[in-house]
């Protein structure tokens, strides 16, 4: 794939959702690329669609019309177990709540994914510098609740890079931050970004964390209104 393709081309996507009798378009027909390596944004109201497109770009969900391309594969088009691989492998998704658990260390929450199959020391030292790298470096043995919510985050973002993502979802990871610490959280990911290419889109109501060269994406009412680069 060659490096000016769009990373992911989403064409014509609608998701209605129906429950009982009412149908709820959340998103009606979304035409955009997003370019390989860039910092994406996506903002607009509440309900306007956001995380309904951000699910179906991590293959969490289908579309009800429409395609998504993500490297040249279509999403719509995977088997069962090639969407778990996309997703296991080559998806980081960042939430609002962090999903931590409770129990674990900051380290093993960063290597949870992971813990079933069997952790290897070279992925352990890399969970430990991934904790560095997020600024966590003495809090590697902190419980969650022994943690800043800025730093269960940051948790989160390096569980979230362990499998080397070549892209990361992040759905108003800011949301349960103060602003300053939101902006931390942010600069992390764009340290992502820029050091290593990965394509970030990220959902957020905060205009203030966009900078001049960032792609801006807006929804209204499960439609763009505007799309450009800031
Ligand atoms: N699983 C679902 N079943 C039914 N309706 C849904 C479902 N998920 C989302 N919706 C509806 O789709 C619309 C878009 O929801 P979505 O969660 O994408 O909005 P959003 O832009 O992320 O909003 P917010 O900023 O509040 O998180 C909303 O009207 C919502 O009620
Ligand atoms: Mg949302």
């Amino acid at each position: 794939m060659s490096a000016c393709t769009p990373l992911i081309r989403i064409k014509d996507v609608a998701r209605e959702f129906t429950l009982g009798t009412t149908t709820v378009q959340a998103l009606r027909g979304v035409t955009a690329d997003v370019a390989r390596g860039s910092f994406q944004f996506v903002l607009g109201p509440s309900g306007s669609g956001k995380s309904t497109l951000l699910y179906l770009l991590g293959a969490l969900d289908q579309p009800s019309r429409g395609s998504i391309e993500v490297d040249g594969r279509q999403i719509e088009k995977m088997t069962l177990s090639e969407k778990n691989q996309f997703r296991r492998n080559e998806v980081g998704f960042i939430f609002q709540s962090f999903n931590l658990l409770g129990n674990l260390t900051a380290l093993d929450n960063v290597l949870v994914p992971f813990l079933p199959v069997g952790v290897k020391p070279g992925l352990r030292r890399r969970a430990e510098e991934l904790l560095d790298r997020v600024g966590l470096e003495n809090r590697k043995r902190h419980r969650p609740h022994e943690l800043s919510g800025g730093e269960q985050q940051r948790v989160a973002i390096a569980r979230a890079l362990l499998k080397q993502p070549q892209l990361v979802l992040a759905d108003e990871p800011t949301g349960e931050l103060d602003h300053s610490t939101g902006g931390e959280v942010i600069g992390c990911l764009r340290n992502l970004n820029t050091d290593h290419g990965t394509t970030v889109v990220l959902v957020t109501h905060d205009e203030s964390y966009i900078e001049s060269g960032d792609q801006v994406l807006r929804l209204r009412d499960g439609k763009i209104v505007d799309q450009q680069q800031a």
